[in-house]
Formats: C-alpha cells, structure tokens, sequence
C-alpha cells in the first residue's frame, strides 16, 4: 500500500479543531428529571426526546439512560467548541446557551450525529473564522450508571 494515496484524488486535508469528553452519573441525573417542575427536559428536543422513548422501549431499560449519553453528547460539543476558539471570545455562557438548538441524534442504524440549529450553526463558524460549515464527529456510551461521550470538531 505504500505511497498509494488514503482518499480518492489524493489525501483529504483534514485539520481537528476541537475534541471534547464528558461523563454523567445516570441516577442524578434521573433525579433531577424526575423532580417536581423540573425544566431538564427543554434542554432536549422533541425529536431527541421522543428518540430517547424509543431508545427505552426497544432497550428495556431508562429513558434517563439516554437522555444522560445524550447530555454528555451536548456537553462534549460545547468542550470541543471551546478548545477550538483558543484565545477568541465564547458566543455563549452556560447561562444563554441553547441546548436544545444541538441535537443528538441517531440515525436509523442507531449511530449518533451532531445536528445544530442554523443559528448555533452561524455562532459556530462566525466564532471560528470558518467560512463553511465543520463537521462533528461523536460517540455515545452508557454502562453501569454511567453515560459519557466524545465529540469532535473537524475542517475538511
Ligand atoms: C456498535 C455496538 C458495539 C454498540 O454497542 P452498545 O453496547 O450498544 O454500546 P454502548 O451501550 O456503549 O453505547 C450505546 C450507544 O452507542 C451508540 N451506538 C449504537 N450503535 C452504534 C453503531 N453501530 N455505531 C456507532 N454508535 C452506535 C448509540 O448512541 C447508543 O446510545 P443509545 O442506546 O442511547 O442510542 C453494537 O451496537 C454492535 O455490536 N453493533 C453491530 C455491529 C456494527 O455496528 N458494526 C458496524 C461496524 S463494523
């Protein structure tokens, strides 16, 4: 294989901007959602909730289970974010940021995607200087009350 290039028409320019990990603790988090006038879940939407039921059903385990890989999956994005803007300014604070506006989703062979609301999509590259649209990269787990995940952030 030697000097055969990787990608057809030659290597594919790669550059990782950002990488981000997160671990939840299912149980907590399950408390926090359970509680009385809890707002946890408008931090998810409805097409992340509606996938986490499915999830449960088919799995036969707790919706919190997913919605916590799925929590970890957004805080993994905001981390990969962050190590990508280096000394440039942050579009958001933890207090403004639109969670639910980046969606984990899987798609029909149950692997997860990064989907971002227009304009987070717009902060995204405006706070990065790109003039495209990155792509995410992420992975999801869950074993043993605990849920965790990485993301990363990439430029073709
Ligand atoms: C991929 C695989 C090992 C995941 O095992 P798992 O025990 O379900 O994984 P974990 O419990 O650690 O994590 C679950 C999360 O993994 C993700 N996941 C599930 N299948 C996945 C897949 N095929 N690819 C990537 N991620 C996957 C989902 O986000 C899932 O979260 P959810 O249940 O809340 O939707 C298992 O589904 C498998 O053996 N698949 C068949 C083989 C296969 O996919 N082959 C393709 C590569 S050769």
């Amino acid at each position: 294989m030697k000097g055969k290039p990787a990608w057809p028409g030659g290597p594919a320019p790669t550059r990782l901007l950002g990488l981000g990990h997160d671990i939840v603790s299912v149980e907590p988090f399950a408390q926090q959602l359970a509680e009385p006038g809890s707002r946890m879940r408008d931090l998810f939407s409805p097409r992340e909730q509606r996938q986490c039921a499915e999830r449960s059903r088919f799995k036969g385990d707790s919706e919190a289970v997913h919605l916590s890989a799925r929590w970890a999956g957004k805080e993994s994005v905001v981390k990969a974010w962050s190590a990508a803007l280096g000394p440039r300014p942050a579009p958001y604070t933890l207090d403004d940021f639109p969670w639910a506006g980046i969606e984990i989703l899987d798609d029909s062979r149950s692997r997860p995607g990064v989907y971002l609301a227009d304009e987070v999509r717009d902060r995204l590259c405006s706070s990065l200087e790109l003039t495209a649209a990155p792509i995410w990269r992420i992975s999801l787990s869950h074993d043993g009350g605990l849920a965790s995940a990485a993301a990363a952030l990439v430029v073709w």
